[in-house]
């Protein structure tokens, strides 16, 4: 969710209009995920190395996600979506533990969009945190390092209770830049990308709608060749 303060800067106001004005858009993609059937839906509201913006910044971050939580409950209740949380939940304020904690267990058995929020997240960070996970499994015996594989790496990633996220299909950037900025590295390893110039604040449902139509044009090989028809023919 890139452009906030960009958005606000554009407009001669303070960097965090941006940040209250991208608050509202997430419900209608929420809405518009649900309603097209996608499984899951993981927004990008805060990254590790966000920690390094103002207080002032922060705190008004803290007061969106805390006040977004409340509102929220009872439609994603209603739409039978459940709430996960990725990345460091208890470093961040007490508050917000306590208000999203709660909703996390009340909406853990919903079983129709699975949204995820990352808020203190950085994939570098889940990464190394997995092979440290794995490098302890070895000093007690459960493992062998000879035993590391791709499927067992990933059972160590703190993602992988959530199905949905071990293969991203699409990701999508807003606000015109082309970086990934450690999100979902291992799990976006053939995900495709699309990049709007669309700042967040400013993103509507008609953006993700067309977001979508453009992945659905993209063939996804896998690093495999297409094979043609009259080429099966021949073989
Ligand atoms: C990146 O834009 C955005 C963030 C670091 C915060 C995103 C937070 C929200 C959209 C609001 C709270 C979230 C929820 C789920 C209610 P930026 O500030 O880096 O923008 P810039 O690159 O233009 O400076």
């Amino acid at each position: 969710m890139d452009g906030n303060g960009r958005w606000a800067q554009a407009r001669g106001y303070p960097r965090v209009f941006g940040h209250i004005r991208g608050a509202t858009r997430v419900r209608p993609i929420v809405r518009e995920a649900d309603s097209l059937g996608i499984k899951a839906l993981t927004l990008y509201a805060f990254s590790t190395e966000n920690w390094l913006r103002s207080e002032s910044e922060l705190s008004i971050l803290w007061k969106l996600l805390k006040k977004y939580f409340q509102k929220e409950l009872n439609e994603l209740k209603q739409k039978n979506i459940r709430l996960n949380i990725i990345g460091e939940l208890e470093r961040l304020p007490l508050a917000i533990q306590e208000t999203v904690n709660p909703m996390l267990n009340e909406l853990a058995g919903n079983t129709g969009l699975q949204f995820n929020l990352a808020i203190s997240y950085g994939s570098r960070r889940e990464i190394s945190q997995a092979a440290s996970y794995f490098a302890k499994d070895c000093l007690t015996g459960i493992h062998q390092p000879l035993d590391m594989n791709e499927e067992l790496f990933q059972k160590y990633l703190t993602t992988n209770k959530l199905k949905e996220l071990s293969d991203v299909d699409l990701v999508i950037r807003t606000s015109g830049e082309k970086r990934v900025s450690n999100f979902l590295l291992w799990q976006s390893a053939y995900a495709e990308y699309v990049f709007t110039d669309t700042y967040w604040p400013d993103y509507t449902p008609k953006h993700f709608r067309e977001a979508l139509f453009e992945y659905s044009q993209r063939e996804r090989r896998y690093g495999k060749v297409k094979v043609y028809n009259n080429e099966l023919n021949t073989l």
